[in-house]
């Protein structure tokens, strides 16, 4: 008699499970994403994972319902789910850590205020992933501002290597290349090598001058194939920018499905590498390599073409030419960076002053003492 098959569910290679913790996860963007990091999409059909996720404590409920979910999609994969409100589980020894969790900007608020509210848990989150990550954890953000919040993470984590940290600009490269696609008329994966530069914001940059088609079996630059600067250079750009808007207008919520792909994109090509030739968008911290290349000042968060190698180590793009109009778009976008930076670290040491105020006004009440006046400025 034949021995028996084993069953369908036992891996015959005992591969480790990757630990990936996925914050603000009772979230939108959370709910069509942590499915595809669950069946295999992001690591690959072989790879179990154990999903670590992390949200505020009035979130839990609805976390428990993501959790009854999972359960529910009888994954194979899923090798173990964490549910938490405390970021020290949260990041216990994870391999990527994907950074979803921020509070939303409601209507009228400033990009700045939008700023203030976030940093704080960015620099908590950083400490955390340095106190209890694996010191290999490839972080990614997606809470906005993504490229500023990564930045300041990427600070508070000293042990862990600057270049671990990214933001997403995948959602900006995506739907470029599908307005490209659309307007060249070809599918959207014969679009290769378009580049988003700088911050996810209004002055980013997504540019073409480097990207090709295929067409017909033949590879044609995307300038040539569109044959309309004016375009290229006004409409699209703005086109792109505003995307994320335009979606805000019509669903009255942000964009999540397409955040969710833009992040299965950006963390499936960071573990298995890029093709030999392309190269793909992603926010990373710049280094003197990145300052030499495209004179962008070290130390911001900042999206640039990058190839990545099988091992998950990527390289900037070096030598691509850099027209006037492209120089006058990149520096727009490094001067809103430096401020964003400035602002966040100013704030993140107002905290720190009130903070201060506060324990010291408590001590003096302890004490019996009349409580000091704190004087902080905003
Ligand atoms: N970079 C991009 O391309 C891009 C695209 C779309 C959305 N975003 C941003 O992604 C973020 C998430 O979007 P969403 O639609 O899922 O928002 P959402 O409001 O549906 O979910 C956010 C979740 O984060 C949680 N959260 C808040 N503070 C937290 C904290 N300190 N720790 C853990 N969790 C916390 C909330 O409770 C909520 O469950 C937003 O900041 C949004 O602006 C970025």
């Amino acid at each position: 008699m034949p021995a028996l098959a084993p069953p369908a569910t036992q891996h015959p290679a005992k591969v480790e499970p990757l630990r990936v913790c996925v914050t603000g996860a009772a979230g939108q963007i959370a709910y069509s994403l942590i499915i595809n990091i669950a069946n295999g999409t992001v690591f690959g059909p072989e790879q179990p994972v154990i999903l670590q996720l992390l949200d505020i404590a009035p979130a839990l409920e609805a976390m428990k319902g993501v959790e009854m979910e999972l359960y529910d999609c009888a994954l194979p994969l899923l090798a173990g789910i964490v549910l938490t409100t405390d970021p020290l589980e949260a990041f216990r020894d994870v391999d990527y850590a994907i950074l979803l969790g921020a509070m939303p900007r409601r209507a009228g608020m400033l990009r700045k205020d939008l700023l203030k509210a976030n940093v704080g848990i960015f620099q908590v989150q950083g400490a955390a992933i340095d106190a209890v990550a694996k010191k290999t954890v490839k972080v990614v953000v997606v809470g906005n501002p993504a490229n500023t919040n990564a930045l300041v993470c990427s600070h508070y984590a000293p042990s862990i290597p600057k270049a671990n940290f990214s933001a997403l600009t995948r959602l900006d490269e995506n739907r470029a290349k599908s307005m490209v696609a659309v307007r060249a008329g070809v599918a959207v994966d014969q679009v290769k090598n378009v580049i988003i530069w700088g911050n996810h914001s209004n002055t980013q940059y997504p540019d073409v001058a480097h990207a090709h088609i295929t067409r017909d079996g033949a590879r044609v630059a995307v300038e040539e194939a569109i044959k309309d600067e004016a375009y290229l250079h006004g409409e699209f750009i703005k086109a792109v920018a505003l995307r994320g808007a335009a979606i805000i207008a019509a669903r009255k919520l942000s964009s999540a499905m397409s955040a969710a792909k833009a992040v299965v994109d950006h963390v499936r090509d960071w573990h298995f590498g890029t093709r030999s030739g392309e190269f793909v968008s992603m926010a990373v911290v710049t280094d003197a390599h990145a300052a030499a290349a495209y004179g962008i000042p070290e130390d911001l968060c900042f999206s640039l073409p990058l190839s990545i190698k099988e091992d998950g180590h990527y390289e900037v793009v070096a030598g691509l030419p850099v027209s006037d109009f492209a120089r006058g778009k990149l520096d727009a976008t490094v001067a809103e960076l430096e401020e964003e930076k400035a602002e966040a670290f100013a704030h993140i040491e107002y905290l720190a002053a009130v903070k201060k105020a506060e324990e010291e006004a408590k001590t003096a009440h302890a004490n019996g003492d009349a409580a000091p006046v704190a004087e902080v400025s905003a």
